[in-house]
């Protein structure tokens, strides 16, 4: 694992040790709440207000997640010889400051009071995390909600949620007054619940099909859309395969006096003799590996 594979870890890790656990806590604070409220449960007004600031720092952690995420993207895309990373230096310094600029607009959502302020806050961070993902190194599957894949995407899944709990914090204070309000956050609320299981079951499904950059290479010869890869053979299958048709060869008895053995090390007896032998000998088909 290199120092880029260890990065891609840090969005799951901080979601699954901080996001998720917290998701647990504010559900069951908001059921308790709505017990308060309702009197079917004697209890102190501190379990609406606690559900109130799980939901903040749970909204602050899949914010900081996602940026992340994003950011990992532009910087995996920025060191990746092989594709060229179009604006170079100057437009990655560019998406890190639109990155900081989105968190700065979520920590001015917590301090501000006057309503057209939240709102206002709430749709900044949205707008950072929404410019910041349209970028074209951002994995999206579609952009057409009209295709099956776009409810499979990861990315508009993720979006989507922080949108809804964004439009939370931000309308936190009516939560309390309104009862329309209240059920408009609750309807809005099992949404981000199946918006959870569902961007958990697809990041899952990435975690898997995003290779190791050392391995990279090797995938690039395979086609997403028919799931074939080009055949390619390692090095030690090729050692084995080349051994193999060495043992056969002087298994029929081929004059071993035929085999001249270049001056090379003695680890690679098998492929010194295979030099020597006449091309007919070797297994048919055996290409070496580049
Ligand atoms: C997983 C996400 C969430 C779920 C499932 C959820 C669920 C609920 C439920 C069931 C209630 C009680 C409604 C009632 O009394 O009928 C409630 C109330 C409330 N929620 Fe949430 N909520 C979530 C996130 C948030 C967030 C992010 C915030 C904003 C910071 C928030 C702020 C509030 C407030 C202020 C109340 C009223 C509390 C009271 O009556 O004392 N919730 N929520
Ligand atoms: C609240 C939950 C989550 C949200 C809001 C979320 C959101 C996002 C977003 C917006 C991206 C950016 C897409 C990109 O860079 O291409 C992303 C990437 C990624 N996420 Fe998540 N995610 C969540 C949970 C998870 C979980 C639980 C896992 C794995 C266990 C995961 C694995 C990944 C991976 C591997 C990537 C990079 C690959 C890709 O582009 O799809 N995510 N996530």
């Amino acid at each position: 694992m290199t120092p880029i594979d260890w990065l891609a870890l840090l969005h799951p890790v901080l979601i699954i040790l901080f996001v998720y656990p917290v998701v647990g806590a504010t559900i069951r604070l908001g059921i308790l709440a709505r017990e308060r409220r309702l009197k079917i449960n004697p209890l102190p007004p501190s379990v609406g207000i606690e559900h109130g600031d799980h939901g903040r720092w749970l909204t602050g952690g899949v914010v900081v997640a996602v940026l992340i995420a994003l950011d990992y993207s532009f910087i995996k895309h920025f060191l990746n010889q092989a594709t060229p990373f179009a604006g170079g230096a100057a437009r990655l310094g560019l998406l890190l400051v639109v990155s900081a600029g989105t968190l700065l607009a979520y920590l001015s959502l917590w301090f501000v009071k006057k309503a057209p302020l939240r709102a206002s806050f709430a749709l900044l961070t949205w707008a950072g995390l929404l410019g910041l993902g349209s970028q074209k190194e951002i994995w999206r599957l579609t952009d057409n909600p009209l295709t099956g894949e776009f409810w499979g995407s990861h990315y508009w899944a993720g979006v989507l949620l922080t949108g809804l709990l964004l439009f939370s914090v931000a309308a936190r204070q009516e939560v309390l007054r309104s009862l329309r309000m209240r059920r408009l956050h609750v309807t809005a609320n099992v949404l981000v619940a199946v918006l959870l299981a569902v961007v958990a079951i697809t990041g899952t499904r990435d975690l898997l099909e995003i290779p190791p950059s050392w391995q990279a290479p090797a995938l690039r010869g395979c086609d997403y859309t028919t799931l074939q890869c080009a055949p390619t053979i390692s090095s030690e299958a090729f050692r084995q395969a080349l051994d193999r048709a060495v043992k056969e060869a002087l298994g029929k008895r081929l004059a071993p006096t035929a085999l001249v053995a270049p001056p090379v090390g003695p680890a690679d007896d098998a492929a010194n003799q295979a030099a020597a032998l006449p091309p007919a000998a070797l297994a048919p088909g055996l290409v070496a590996p580049a």
